[in-house]
């Protein structure tokens, strides 16, 4: 407990020291690097918005310029309309390597009308199996909406348009590793993935639909940059640090607790901390802590 709250004081120092030279993410031609799928990923509007498509050849994804290390970091986006089965749209925060760390957002689309499924998972040193999947309490294909992940070293949230649908909590203190010591750029891919999204292939993918395109506006990190092997937010030397710095609080306050639960009561589909088949020989260790089961 005490070395978090010096490392929260420092962050808050480094914070403050920075937030005079605040400015805001401009264009998504600063903030964005289209990394693959050639012309299927377009930056439009002067750097306002972005779209990724899929066709039958290929699909197409973006990273963030920077990587962070801690930081609320979002986007709005509207997912692939109609017939999306088969599609896959993952927004995700990964580092590098076979150790790494990652904190996933996957829209598993669906037949026109029925809904989509938002799976989530937590990785810490290349280790992962800590789904959660969830249907959300509005149509995602008709406007866009904000999908965030809050991540400072005492939990990572995961929200939708501000209402916090997962937390994982840094439970270092009974052995659960936690992401804290590698850096994260921001990623997203639209791609197939009929086989796995689709119950086992059930549905196919409807080729005739293509190309399948989601959208994306609004890029916003406030956080840590990591930059030069960098450590600490006191490295922080230039954009992207707002003075809005809610997303160091430790713990959610009782309006996004009732929300969480609100959430997990109505929306949540899946969860690996309750799935006994899964896990005959008990649950990890993280599960036995109320807030992540
Ligand atoms: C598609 O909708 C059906 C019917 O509601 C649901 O059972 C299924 O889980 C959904 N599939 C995906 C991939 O979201």
């Amino acid at each position: 407990m005490a070395s978090f709250s010096s490392t929260v004081l420092l962050f808050l120092i480094s914070l403050m020291a920075a937030s005079f030279i605040a400015v805001s993410a401009g264009t998504l031609y600063e903030a964005i690097d289209i990394k693959w799928g050639d012309e299927r990923a377009k930056i439009l509007n002067n750097g306002q918005l972005l779209t990724l498509s899929l066709d039958r050849t290929c699909g197409s994804g973006f990273q963030s310029k920077n990587e962070y290390l801690f930081g609320k970091i979002e986007m709005q986006l509207k997912l692939v309309p109609g017939n999306s089965a088969g599609t896959v749209t993952a927004f995700y925060l990964s580092s590098p390597g076979p150790t790494r760390d990652e904190i996933d957002f996957e829209f598993l689309g669906n037949l026109s009308g029925d809904p989509y499924t938002v799976h989530t998972n937590v990785y810490t040193q290349g280790k992962g199996e800590r789904e959660q999947q969830f249907h959300l309490w509005f149509d995602p294909t008709a406007d866009f909406h904000t999908y965030s992940f809050t991540w400072n070293p005492k939990h990572i949230i995961f929200s939708v348009d501000d209402t916090p649908i997962r937390e994982f909590k840094n439970l270092e203190s009974i052995g659960v590793q936690y992401p804290k010591n590698q850096a994260m750029s921001l990623y997203s891919s639209l791609w197939d993935a009929e086989d796995w999204a689709t119950r086992g292939g059930l549905v196919k993918t409807d080729w005739s639909q293509a190309p399948f395109t989601a959208s994306y506006r609004n890029f916003n990190a406030n956080g840590c940059i990591w930059s030069a092997g960098k450590s600490s937010c006191s490295s922080v030397s230039s954009s992207l640090i707002l003075a809005d710095n809610s997303w160091l609080a430790p713990e959610l306050d009782a309006r996004s607790q009732e929300k969480l639960m609100w959430v997990q009561r109505n929306y949540m589909i899946y969860n690996y901390c309750t799935d006994t088949k899964r896990f005959p020989g008990g649950f990890p260790a993280e599960c036995q802590a109320t807030s992540n089961s």
